[in-house]
């Protein structure tokens, strides 16, 4: 192994120690479940190591679960603090001020017990489709937008291109319906994910991956898709959106 692949590893190992500390005050099930989704989803660590978010960005997390972005872009801060940032990854997003909506209480109570409400984190508990959406730099939205209809799903990224600053990018996560197995697959973990989050479960409203990216087009965003599931049986997509 390559000595940057080797001090990579290490310095992701640090960050998710460090994102996934807080949640001890907020419970058990809190903090493994942030050890478990940070470590194993392949978005938080492509984020950064892609440098996805700039440092000092405005950043809304819609649908933000219980605050897991908004505790790995804290924990760059402290990483670079204590020169601990990979050299091969880009400058961290330290300094991101960020504004979770989150449609539960308990996701909402868990993210407040874990990060409390400092100058740096904000969060909402609300609905995407009527909460009024912040200017910001950068938009991510991770697993969130097939809950609602194609009409909301439309409305609502309307608005979040609206939100968005020139130049800023949209981080939109969805599963690619054409890609049958995956995404049943995602359907079926989704679900009992939801149960055990103790939530209801909600219809879902999934699109293939060439209408997503028609979609985003149409409010005149340049897309690029990134696969976005390594190491997990989904077919999961990044869709890297800017405006222009
Ligand atoms: C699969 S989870 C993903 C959480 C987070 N984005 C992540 O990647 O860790 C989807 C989240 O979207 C939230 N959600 C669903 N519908 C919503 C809505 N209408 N407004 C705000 N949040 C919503 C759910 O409560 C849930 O926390």
């Amino acid at each position: 192994m390559s000595l940057d692949l080797a001090s990579e590893r290490t310095a992701w190992a640090r960050l998710l120690d460090r994102a996934s500390e807080p949640y001890r005050s907020a419970g058990r099930f809190a903090w493994h479940f942030a050890r478990g989704k940070l470590g194993y989803d392949p978005v938080f660590r492509h984020l950064l190591a892609a440098g996805l978010i700039p440092p000092s960005a405005r950043v809304l997390d819609i649908g933000c679960g219980q605050g897991l972005l908004a505790s790995l872009l804290r924990a760059c801060g402290a990483m670079r603090a204590a020169g601990e940032w990979p050299q091969a990854w880009p400058a961290p997003p330290a300094g991101a001020q960020v504004t979770g909506i989150e449609l539960m209480t308990r996701d909402i109570e868990r993210a407040r017990a874990a990060l409390g409400e400092a100058g740096d984190v904000r969060f909402v508990c609300g609905d995407m489709r009527t909460e009024a959406f912040p200017a910001c730099d950068a938009v991510v939205i991770l697993d969130v937008l097939h809950y609602v209809t194609h009409e909301e799903q439309e409305a609502v990224l309307k608005r979040v291109r609206d939100a968005l600053a020139p130049g800023g990018l949209l981080l939109l996560r969805v599963g690619d319906a054409g890609a049958r197995r995956g995404f049943a697959i995602s359907q079926w973990v989704d679900r009992a994910v939801t149960r055990l989050r103790g939530h209801t479960v909600p219809p879902v409203y999934g699109r293939t991956l060439p209408e997503w990216i028609a979609q985003l087009r149409q409010l005149g965003l340049q897309v690029e898709p990134r696969p976005m599931s390594q190491g997990t049986p989904f077919a999961n997509v990044l869709l890297v959106a800017q405006r222009s």
